[in-house]
């Protein structure tokens, strides 16, 4: 497990993006905001999300009537997987995105969205990054993927490969299923994080295939629209596997 310093070093192409949480300017109105995002979402988690993000969610001591404070989750997480809640400013470029994975820090916003905007940000806010992702970094398999997808990413540079390993994430990371205890459950974080998109899969309105590293590769998707199709893994084993598989293939 690497150290804070060493840590640091791997991800140094990430320091002018690292900030620094100030947790005690969140408002009461923002810890409202954020009560009502969780107490929104959690009935419809408590049924279709897998097992690994409950779990993640009681390990990672998230709470229901306040905002996370960053350090505090990383404290939790450090035991169990020895990854980070690392605040940034925003979007990071790819290669500082890679880097930060490849050293178990997950690049976190620190801003919410406001009351007008409860359903949808176009960009990640912290509701998204830490109720919708941090929660699956607790898992030791899920941990040891994302940390091997940075560590691919970060050794790539044609753009198509680039490209093919952005839907990998997207179908997994950002929109993945699992088949578990006979029906689908959601892992990820779009789908945690955001009810529309949620329901639409649970419902049936999406088409679910069995995740294959190949097809997943090759199936491209739109940022902007509901997903159509979604892919189930049946293990968080498979995309280990698929991650060290992509290793081998590209680049
Ligand atoms: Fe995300």
């Amino acid at each position: 497990m690497a150290t804070l310093a060493t840590r640091a070093e791997r991800a140094e192409v990430a320091a002018p993006f690292l900030i620094e949480q100030d947790w005690k300017a969140y408002t009461p109105e923002q810890h409202a905001t954020w009560a009502e995002l969780v107490g929104r979402r959690m009935p419809q988690l408590r049924a279709h999300a897998c097992r690994e993000y409950l779990d993640g969610f009681e390990q990672i001591g998230l709470r229901e009537d306040s905002l996370p404070e960053l350090s505090a989750v990383s404290a939790r997480l450090a035991p169990r997987t020895g990854w980070e809640s690392t605040p940034v400013s925003g979007f990071l470029p790819p290669d500082a995105f890679f880097a930060m994975l490849a050293a178990r820090m997950f690049p976190t916003t620190t801003w919410l969205r406001s009351r007008e905007s409860m359903e949808y940000t176009p960009e990640p806010d912290i509701f998204h990054d830490v109720f919708g992702h941090v929660p699956m970094h607790a898992n030791p398999v899920f941990a040891d993927f994302l940390e091997q997808y940075g560590k691919v990413c970060a050794g790539l540079t044609d753009p198509d490969d680039l490209e093919r390993m952005g839907r990998l994430f997207w179908f997994t990371v950002e929109f993945g299923l699992i088949r578990q205890d006979g029906g689908v459950k959601v892992y990820g974080s779009g789908l945690i994080s955001s009810h529309g998109e949620c329901s639409k899969a649970i419902a049936g309105g999406c088409e679910v295939k069995d995740f294959d590293l190949d097809a997943v590769l090759e199936q491209r998707f739109d940022t902007g629209a509901m997903q159509p199709v979604l892919y189930a893994v049946e293990s968080f084993e498979q995309i280990y596997e698929a991650a060290k598989q992509a290793e081998r293939r590209l680049g």
